[in-house]
């Protein structure tokens, strides 16, 4: 049968390993697909860039429209990242009749809505499967092998530089900088590595995972959003102490009142198997309520395992394109004309439990006009501990564990707190979640 041909838009870590695997794999490929899949073209920004790969049976040109505009192309594999050309270029992909497969998070979860309905209508495929927790087969889990489930929660690791961060501070106490270089250099790190230590790049996935698992359309503006930025080494030994790990977690639950979108550092007990998912890997928790909870892991950045879900993806469109289009497998898991419109809930309606540090004067009555304030909120604390301050006796931290209560009261209580004369600064504030 004649080979399908694809035109790749972008060479770096991950289009360089999509090239690398489907060489050195290509038999196996070619049995599984049913088809050769060759690639033909790939556009590039800048052409004199020395590059790993051998590129010599490839056409390499600068402008990626010629690579979607190309007749000879079947697929278009989207590599380049952003919403900017890359955008233009599937649109235009689509509108000339060719499938799609892109690893592009921030593409799908912010104009996927748009792009699935333009594919829809004309039977094209948008594959993303590396979108999603690098290397792991998470869309494929979710969509189709818990479809029979309502899923009721799930709770990933899923961006990989803020976990490589988080790991190498914990286990070997280096400084945040000097590691978000490694990560940078090592390939894992987004164009603006902001998107990955602000959480951007972890709320494009939960977007992503919360509509397929609740049949919800793409709500990227309505997730809540703190990255890794003020993790200070302290909490990390505080919360070790008290038996949890800080793990970056994107956490998307169905509630009676609504659903819970929120990616945030969270306290996880060190005894769940996520809280030791270290370095790159990732790791998705789902809770179905036929199946129970399910775990995924594996690496969630990096060249070739992105480029494992990339060709994945390419097998999938290489076999979907014999198979009617009204009968493939819906983009977004649920037919598109039954997706609901569940309400998103604000972070203030979130239940959750929390971690607190905050720094007092050492002296008599402080700790009880604190206690007071959260039982006059209704909030009860599970543990308290007073911890030195170094050098300065005056002052001591205190750091505490709530139990379970609305945001919102906390947030006022620690409005109160924070104007006491006898506390200085802000308090800190992390999520406690026990995955149970
Ligand atoms: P890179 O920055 O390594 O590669 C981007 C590629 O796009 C480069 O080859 C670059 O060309 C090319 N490019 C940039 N602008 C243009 C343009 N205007 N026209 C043509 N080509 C262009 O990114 P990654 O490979 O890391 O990421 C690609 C996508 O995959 C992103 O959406 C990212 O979020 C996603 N992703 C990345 C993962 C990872 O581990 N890195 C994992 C999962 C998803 P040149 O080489 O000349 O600079
Ligand atoms: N920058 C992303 C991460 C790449 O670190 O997880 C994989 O999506």
């Amino acid at each position: 049968m004649k080979a399908v041909k694809i035109g790749l838009l972008g060479l770096g870590t991950v289009g360089s390993g999509v090239i690398a695997v489907l060489k050195r794999n290509a038999d196996e490929i070619t049995r599984r697909a049913g088809r050769e899949i060759v690639v033909v073209a790939a556009a590039v920004r800048d052409l004199s860039k020395p590059r790993d790969i051998d590129s010599s049976d490839i056409k390499l040109t600068e402008d990626a429209f010629s690579v979607v505009d190309d007749p000879e192309i079947d697929v278009v594999v989207e590599l380049i990242g952003g919403d900017g050309i890359a955008l233009d270029a599937v649109n235009r992909a689509l509108d000339n009749g060719k499938h799609v497969v892109t690893a592009n998070k921030a593409l799908i979860a912010l104009h996927g809505n748009q792009v699935f309905k333009k594919a829809q209508s004309k039977g094209l495929v948008v594959a993303f499967e590396s979108a999603v927790a690098g290397g792991i087969p998470i869309i494929k889990s979710i969509r189709e092998g818990l479809s029979a489930n309502r899923i009721e929660w799930l709770a990933g690791i899923i961006n990989g530089t803020s976990n490589y961060i988080l790991t190498q501070m914990s286990e070997g106490g280096r400084d945040f900088d000097d590691v978000l270089a490694e990560a940078q250099a090592l390939g894992y790190a987004e164009a603006d590595p902001a998107f990955d230590i602000e959480g951007t790049d972890a709320a494009h996935k939960l977007t992503i995972l919360a509509s397929i698992a609740f049949g919800i359309s793409l709500q990227f503006s309505k997730v809540y959003q703190e990255g890794i930025t003020n993790i200070a080494s302290e909490d990390i030994a505080y919360a070790r102490e008290f038996g949890y790990r800080i793990k970056h977690l994107g956490l998307a639950r169905m509630t009676d009142e609504g659903v819970e979108l929120r990616v945030h550092p969270t306290l996880i007990p060190e005894a769940r198997l996520i809280a030791n998912v270290n370095d790159v890997m990732n790791a998705v928790l789902v809770q179905g309520d036929a199946v129970g909870p399910t775990l995924y892991y594996g690496a969630g950045a990096g060249s070739e395992p992105t480029a494992s879900a990339v060709v994945a993806d390419l097998v999938d469109v290489v076999r979907a394109i014999t198979t009617d289009p009204e009968n493939r497998v819906p983009h977004l898991a649920f037919q598109p004309d039954t997706l609901s419109d569940l309400e998103i809930l604000p972070i203030s309606e979130v239940r959750t439990a929390y971690y607190l540090r905050m720094s007092v004067i050492n002296r008599p009555g402080v700790l009880a006009a604190i206690t007071e304030i959260f039982g006059d909120k209704g909030i009860s604390i599970a543990t308290i501990s007073q911890k030195d301050s170094g050098e300065d006796e005056q002052r001591v931290s205190i750091v505490l564990l709530t139990q379970n209560t609305r945001e919102g009261y906390l947030t006022d209580a620690i409005e109160q707190i924070e104007q006491l004369d006898t506390v200085y600064g802000s308090v800190v504030r992390l999520r406690v979640e026990s995955l149970s």
